[in-house]
């Protein structure tokens, strides 16, 4: 298999400054004049989530007069999905908003349900988790790995897209398909017959490019604006899953400013993340009709019966978080929605 990073790739160079990063350093209220907020995301400017960062930002600094400075550090820039939790943890950023995909990984494996294939039928469902008591619940289960759990954004429905079109699950057979670290999204791509390979989204062009995955799931703001249209150039409609954000901070940050400006961030981040639920829809449209019009790109559009074939074959997932940890969950948001 190719290599995918060379020595001294962003994220390696980026690893290395997180192990230099002081703990603690630079949270004490005293220490410096104003208050400066580094927001970190691993996508574009312009996605849902690039658009909810910048009107957030906007918005604390309008209100706080510039007393809190926030900076916005899109593209995986500052910090890599890989390492990003970690940077937080470390006080290396202040806030960030990962996929719910990504939480597993970083000790809270229960927002991986989010992750079963054809939960949600459309947005209004996922709201009504979300913005329930169950997605407060799970917010607060955040803490147990030193994060505060502030709320979420969508982005919308992931899509697959490869080199070939991927209606029915015979077309899945032996492909190697990029997917986010969550064991619910393995084995989903396993249960189509697929061979799931875990890599940071920032590593998913490159992958493609050099053809260590074949295949990959997103939404199509991610699709588009990763350039990931230039290896792919089939864009299956199957909408087989829901791809969202939490927003987090870190609690020691949260205890350094005062009630004031925790009210002021607060208040700022829930008007944006309205604004941003709002947008989600929008431009996934957009995208959807950028596509349509790309020169080299076809977009198919499955029928009902080859995406009810599709659920069917992964329905063995559903059976797996039944008999785990994660069953009472499931059927508090099956009870939900
Ligand atoms: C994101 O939207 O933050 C990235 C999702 C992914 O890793 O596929």
């Amino acid at each position: 298999m190719p290599t995918l990073l060379p020595p001294t790739s962003p994220g390696v160079l980026r690893r290395t400054a997180l192990a230099a990063v002081v703990m603690g350093a630079g949270w004490a209220r005293a220490a410096r004049p104003g208050v400066l907020l580094r927001f970190s995301h691993v996508v574009a400017p312009d996605t849902p989530k690039g658009r909810m960062v910048v009107h957030f930002q906007s918005l604390v600094h309008q209100r706080s007069a510039g007393r809190i400075r926030v900076e916005v550090h899109p593209d995986s820039r500052l910090w890599g999905d890989d390492e990003e939790i970690e940077a937080l943890r470390l006080g290396a950023v202040e806030m960030l908003a990962p996929s719910l995909s990504k939480f597993g990984l970083a000790g809270v494996p229960e927002f991986e349900v989010f992750d079963l294939p054809f939960l949600f039928d459309d947005l209004a469902q996922v709201r009504r988790v979300t913005q329930g008591r169950v997605g407060r619940e799970l917010l607060a289960r955040l803490a147990r790995q030193q994060m505060l759990g502030l709320g979420y954004l969508d982005n919308g429905f992931k899509h697959m897209s490869a080199r070939r079109p991927l209606r029915r699950v015979a077309d899945f057979a032996g492909l190697r398909v990029r997917v986010q670290a969550s064991q619910v999204l393995s084995a989903q791509m396993r249960a189509l017959g697929a061979q799931p390979v875990v890599l940071p989204f920032g590593d998913t062009e490159r992958a493609l490019a050099q053809g260590v995955v074949d295949a990959s799931e997103n939404p199509l703001s991610n699709f588009l604006t990763q350039g990931l249209a230039r290896w792919q150039p089939h864009v299956t409609l199957t909408r087989h899953g829901y791809l969202g954000y939490a927003v987090v901070s870190h609690p020691r940050f949260w205890a350094s400013l005062s009630g004031t400006d925790q009210t002021l961030v607060a208040g700022a981040l829930e008007h944006a993340l309205a604004r941003g639920n709002q947008l989600a829809a929008e431009l996934d449209q957009q995208a959807q009709a950028t596509l349509r019009g790309m020169p080299g790109i076809t977009v198919h559009e499955p029928t009902a019966a080859e995406r009810m074939a599709l659920r069917e074959a992964t329905q063995p997932v559903y059976q797996a978080v039944q008999r785990g940890p994660g069953a009472a969950l499931l059927q508090a948001m099956q009870a939900t929605t």
